[in-house]
């Protein structure tokens, strides 16, 4: 709260509230019935008066009454012209002032300066008169802390209330209020102790003159209310007929009560298969959970806590599981639950023939492929990522080199993600080696070194003889073999070119390779280039034009 907001606030009800009079023989005393203040600030109480007669000797006195009946006591007084004085050996002494208007200015108010204030005017001739102005003094209690007692869970159903929580607000003034929630509905305050729902007030002065208020909630708790949420909010006054409130945080209870029913279940998500882990869970709807049995088929398994885990299932995994739990506190119920597991499986696939197959270029090959499963299956033969055949056979009518290689086949159990199985073979296609279409070579002039390459397939792996023959390497290219040579290109190469023969135990190919002069002019039109290279005597002069007209193209023959 904003203290110079809430100062105004207060002058003005001190204003409007300025009708109170009190007359006593001719002197008629004019003061605030009441004045609010919070504590710590400064409060004003002013004070006026008429006089039938007039008189030259008028003193005005403010007295507090210490407590209800007792005899008033002077703080302060001030005779009409004189100087305004405090009296010594009050509460107040130090902290009030007597203004020239007779107000009584009380600074740092304390909750002990929450009395009766009477302003007394003596006048002489014409009597003696007073009237009285309340101070009330407000200060905003502490957020409420609310928090559980430390003894262990509360049973439902039992027949004595149990302390649910305990709400402490500190240092409120007036004294606050503590109502409690539950489920944020108030709960009706209750005193009486032989009710099943009570409160155990108290409250504690501080030596600041502020109160700290406590309040113990005892209940009957039954099952319903083992989720409920508690909360106690502290409501107190502020100036101005203001009722403000401050809520705790919430709590719950820590309820036992009785298991009713179990379930058990199975959490994996997805179909079980071989070399899965399983976990089984079971659990009752009471707290705490109970002691839990498992059985297979019967037959006494381990378990942990409430979980059944199963490392690594086979097949044979498969049966009926049973859960069971004892709950003391409800030994008719039956808690018990089943589940039955199924293990999914595929067996491991069977190619024949095994063996990796060799046959010769052109021969027939075939393969079988097999599996089981426990659910509908698939079985595909693939080559890499190729998918050649849906029904287990594998039929190859005309074995060429390029069929040569790894193929797979792979069952699988659509139902089951992750179900599959898998085997592969080999084939190997011999024969009578075979040249690719051989490149043709290029020198810039007679007489320069050449180089040559010659890629056969074949197997086994076909020798390679170059005529005439140069420095040769040989390297293998997948199912090719690759021989390159490099030679000088003389007059004879250049003539009748290079030819490279192949063979192995199967047969022999031979092809012959040209070699000719790089073109002189390499007609690069199409991209609008002309570029004209040529040597003379050693040297080379390349000459590199940017065509500008695309469409009349060079043509060079
Ligand atoms: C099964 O659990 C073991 C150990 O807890 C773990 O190493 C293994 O990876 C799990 N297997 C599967 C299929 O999740
Ligand atoms: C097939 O040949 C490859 C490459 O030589 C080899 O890694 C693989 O083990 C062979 N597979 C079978 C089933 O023999
Ligand atoms: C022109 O030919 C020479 C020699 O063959 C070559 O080095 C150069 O890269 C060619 N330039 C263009 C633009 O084609």
């Amino acid at each position: 709260m904003d203290g110079i907001t809430f100062g105004r606030a207060s002058l003005l009800c001190t204003l409007l509230l300025w009708a109170f009079q009190v007359c006593s023989g001719t002197v008629t005393v004019q003061v605030a019935p009441k004045v609010e203040v919070l504590k710590g600030e400064s409060a004003k109480l002013p004070c006026t008066y008429t006089v039938s007669t007039s008189s030259s000797n008028t003193v005005v006195e403010w007295y507090i009454e210490p407590e209800q009946g007792t005899a008033r006591k002077r703080v302060a007084f001030r005779s009409q012209g004189g100087e305004g004085k405090s009296d010594e050996g009050t509460t107040l002494t130090g902290r009030v002032t007597i203004g020239e208007d007779f107000t009584l200015t009380i600074s740092s108010v304390q909750p002990s300066d929450e009395l009766n204030f009477y302003c007394q005017v003596t006048a002489g001739p014409a009597g003696v008169g007073d009237a009285a102005t309340m101070l009330k003094v407000f200060f905003a209690p502490e957020k409420p802390e609310l928090t559980r007692p430390s003894s262990q869970a509360i049973s439902a159903g039992e027949t004595i209330s149990s302390e649910i929580g305990t709400c402490v607000t500190k240092n409120g003034h007036p004294q606050p209020r503590i109502i409690w929630f539950k489920d944020d509905q108030p709960l009706p305050e209750v005193k009486d102790r032989k009710e099943k729902t009570y409160m155990i007030p108290s409250v504690v002065k501080e030596a600041s003159g502020l109160y700290t208020i406590k309040s113990t909630l005892y209940m009957q708790p039954t099952k319903a209310d083992k989720d409920s949420v508690f909360q106690c909010t502290v409501e107190y006054s502020m100036p101005g007929d203001q009722i403000k409130q401050k809520k705790s945080d919430t709590i719950t209870i820590n309820l036992n009560y009785p298991s009713e029913k179990a379930t058990f279940s199975l959490l994996n998500t997805d179909p079980v298969k071989e070399g899965d882990n399983v976990t089984m869970k079971c659990e009752t709807d009471g707290n705490p959970q109970p002691e839990f049995d498992f059985t297979k088929d019967g037959a006494v398994i381990k378990g942990q806590g409430g979980l059944l885990m199963l490392k690594s299932v086979k097949r044979t995994d498969n049966g009926v599981y049973t859960c069971m739990a004892t709950d003391f506190d409800n030994l008719d119920a039956d808690l018990s639950g089943t589940i039955t597991l199924t293990v999914h499986y595929i067996d491991p696939v069977n190619v024949s023939p095994a063996q990796p197959q060799v046959v010769m270029l052109g021969d027939k090959v075939e393969w079988q492929c097999k599996t089981k499963a426990s659910a509908a299956h698939t079985v595909h033969w693939k080559k890499g990522s190729e998918v050649l055949s849906q029904d287990g056979t594998l039929s190859l009518q005309d074995a060429t080199y390029d069929k040569a290689g790894e193929y797979m086949c792979v069952g699988a159990v659509p139902s089951v993600p992750g179900l599959t199985a898998q085997a592969s073979v080999n084939l190997t296609v011999k024969g009578k080696p075979m040249i690719e279409t051989p490149a043709v070579g290029e020198v810039g002039k007679e007489g320069d070194m050449v180089t040559l390459k010659c890629s056969a397939y074949g197997s086994p792996a076909p020798q390679f003889t170059w005529k005439p023959s140069g420095k040769e390497s040989v390297s293998v290219e997948g199912n090719k073999v690759v021989s390159t040579v490099t030679l000088q290109a003389t007059a004879e190469v250049m003539k009748d070119g290079v030819t490279c023969e192949v063979s192995n135990e199967h047969g022999t190919d031979s092809k012959a390779f040209l070699v000719s002069l790089k073109r002189a002019i390499d007609n690069s039109a199409d991209r609008g280039f002309f570029n004209l290279s040529f040597c003379v005597r050693g040297v080379c002069v390349v000459v590199v034009a940017l065509l500008c007209y695309e469409t009349e193209k060079l043509s060079f023959s």
